[in-house]
């Protein structure tokens, strides 16, 4: 990654780690040049910012990954993408929410791919969430101009962009549960895993509960390969009691991190973010000294 700025994928999460690539680069051994493995991918920012070579972007959300494999084959271009926010953003200005609705409803039985990327940066606060059915179920941000020519070439840019990241790596797309993704680690790969914090926000696309928690430290704690795994430690109103019973022995280091919820500056959540990491990496120690006296930056959803 060097001095270049972080690239920003242009899907949209709760929970993207933009802020935190700068933190989980320092736990890369420098003489890294294996397949990056990320089994949640979720937006994808951590991997397209410091997958070098190959890798593997795995998650169990089918649009996400629909979305990004679009792009790597060509099918989904930035001139399509501009095109497809003009239009959609124009009748979005005249009709207002009804025609937010009425693409979500689209989705809902298409899953056409640019519909996803509509309703993720005119959605509330750019989440994804899925009902019980499966289906997208996000309000509208309210705002009716949100496709604006400066937003539209943002997106596009983001697109044309990560276009080129995709066509200098390999880059391997997959619809699949972590346990599987984690099953095809060799050694001289390196693991990033975060997968949806248990007892916050869960409902991406699946839950993620206690069971879930042990069976992915069942694995990591098996796998053949140094891995990352990203987690919360403590807010101003609880601790987390599974890092500790699970993770509680292994090596990690911390940050407190402010996310604005609904963009209201009287919402800032402190969170305690760790990176807990597999004992073969603590030789990186040095590196990630420096970088954990880092001040956090508050951060967007
Ligand atoms: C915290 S988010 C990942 C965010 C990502 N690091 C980013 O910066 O955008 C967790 C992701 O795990 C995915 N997920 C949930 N359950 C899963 C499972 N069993 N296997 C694989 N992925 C899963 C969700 O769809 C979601 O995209």
């Amino acid at each position: 990654m060097g001095d270049t700025a972080i690239f920003i994928p242009p899907i949209k999460s709760q929970g993207i780690k933009t802020k935190l690539v700068p933190w989980i680069q320092t736990l890369i051994p420098h003489n890294f040049s294996g397949r990056w493995i990320e089994p949640f991918m979720g937006t994808g920012v951590v991997g397209f910012n410091l997958a070098r070579g190959s890798a593997l972007m795995a998650d169990t959300n089918p649009y996400v990954i629909a979305f990004y494999q679009a792009i790597a084959d060509g099918e989904i271009t930035g001139r399509d993408v501009r095109a497809y926010l003009i239009k959609e953003g124009d009748v979005l200005r005249v009709q207002g929410e009804a025609h937010y609705y009425a693409v979500r409803e689209r989705f809902n039985s298409d899953h056409d791919p640019l519909d996803f990327l509509f309703l993720s940066r005119a959605g509330f606060n750019g989440m994804i969430r899925f009902n019980r059915k499966g289906d997208y179920n996000i309000p509208f941000c309210r705002k009716p101009d949100r496709f604006s020519q400066a937003y539209v070439t943002k997106i596009t840019n983001q697109v044309n962009r990560l276009a080129t990241i995709l066509r200098s790596g390999d880059f391997e797309f997959k619809v699949q549960d972590y346990r599987v993704t984690l099953d095809q680690v060799v050694a001289g790969d390196f693991i990033y895993c975060d997968p949806p914090y248990a007892g916050r926000h869960t409902d991406y696309y699946g839950g993620w509960d206690e069971t879930d928690e042990a069976k992915l430290n069942e694995k990591l704690m098996h796998t053949t390969a140094p891995f990352v795994y990203s987690t919360w430690l403590s807010t101003q109103f609880r601790d987390n009691e599974l890092s500790e019973k699970y993770w509680g022995d292994l090596p990690r280091i911390t940050q407190k991190h402010f996310y604005h919820i609904g963009g209201n500056l009287d919402n800032r959540h402190g969170v305690v973010e760790a990176l807990i990491y597999s004992p073969d990496l603590t030789s990186q120690q040095l590196n990630v000294q420096l970088m954990s006296e880092m001040e956090s930056i508050p951060t967007l959803f």
